[in-house]
């Protein structure tokens, strides 16, 4: 089966970025997988599961807060898929808690994962992209709380907010170079995150039929519905969309 070419796809192990693995698998692409070296196991049964469906996948380990990382985690995919052409900056945090409750180690934990982690995944995966010559698509994880600041979780908030400007800017920047850059602002995704921003697993379940009387559709949604918009996003009819 020929490649529509390479996805690289950051905090791939487990919720919307292993869904997006896998529906960019199905699409046709090879996968490079990202998560931090704790999430070795479940990114080892993903990269098997990815080649059980006749696609090549790799795994480049580490911390997109960190440059070196990141610069690394490009090289790796490159070196073992062979080139680079969608980008998938999905790793993020939530961490849930009132402003005057938000300390500035949590405040800088979250901006170092949410914010320096995609502006550093944008930028060496655009420096690929430029070398290559042949465009790409980089997609990044913003939020609903990237529109709209949402009581309970400023923090994650504003990060949110700062992926969407980074994102608009990245797009002008780089749509000369045949580079779209785009973010998905998800709504309520049921994944494990949803711990951290019920204030503990406990709780999630409470907070999340609250929740549901203030969505227009009236239930939450499933990691599959965002990898279907990144799956449009990454394909060759989606050129002309960019932030
Ligand atoms: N779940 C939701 O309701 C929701 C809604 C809107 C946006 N999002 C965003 O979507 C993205 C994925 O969220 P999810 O719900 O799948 O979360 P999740 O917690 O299930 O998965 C996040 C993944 O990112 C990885 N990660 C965290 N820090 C990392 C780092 N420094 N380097 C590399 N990997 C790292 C984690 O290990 C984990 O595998 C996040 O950016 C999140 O903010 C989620």
């Amino acid at each position: 089966m020929s490649s529509l070419g390479v996805a690289l796809v950051t905090g791939a192990s487990k919720g919307i970025g292993r869904a997006i693995s896998l529906r960019l698998a199905k699409d046709g692409f090879d996968i490079g997988m990202n998560d931090l070296p704790a999430a070795r196991a479940q990114l080892d049964s993903l990269r098997k599961e990815i080649m059980g469906k006749g696609r090549k996948a790799c795994i480049a380990v580490g911390d997109v807060s960190r440059q070196e990382n990141v610069e690394e985690m490009v090289s790796t995919v490159v070196k073992d898929l062979g080139q680079l052409n969608v980008m998938v900056a999905n790793a993020g945090l939530c961490r849930a808690h009132q402003i005057t409750e938000t300390d500035v180690e949590e405040w800088d934990q979250l901006f170092s994962v949410n914010g320096r982690g995609v502006f550093l995944c944008y930028k060496y995966a655009a420096l690929q992209m430029i070398k290559q010559g042949h465009g790409g698509r980089i997609i990044g994880a913003s939020s609903v709380a990237g529109r709209r600041g949402e009581a309970g979780i400023a923090a994650y908030s504003a990060t949110k907010f700062a992926v969407r400007g980074l994102t608009q800017a990245a797009a002008q920047e780089w749509g000369r170079y045949g580079i779209t850059v785009n973010a998905y602002c998800p709504g309520i995704i049921q994944t494990d995150m949803l711990d951290d921003f019920s204030g503990g697993a406990e709780k999630r379940s409470k907070v999340l039929s609250q929740l549901e009387e203030s969505c227009a559709v009236g239930y939450h949604a499933t990691p599959a519905e965002v990898a279907s918009v990144v799956s449009y996003l990454a394909s060759k009819e989606a050129h002309f969309i960019t932030a």
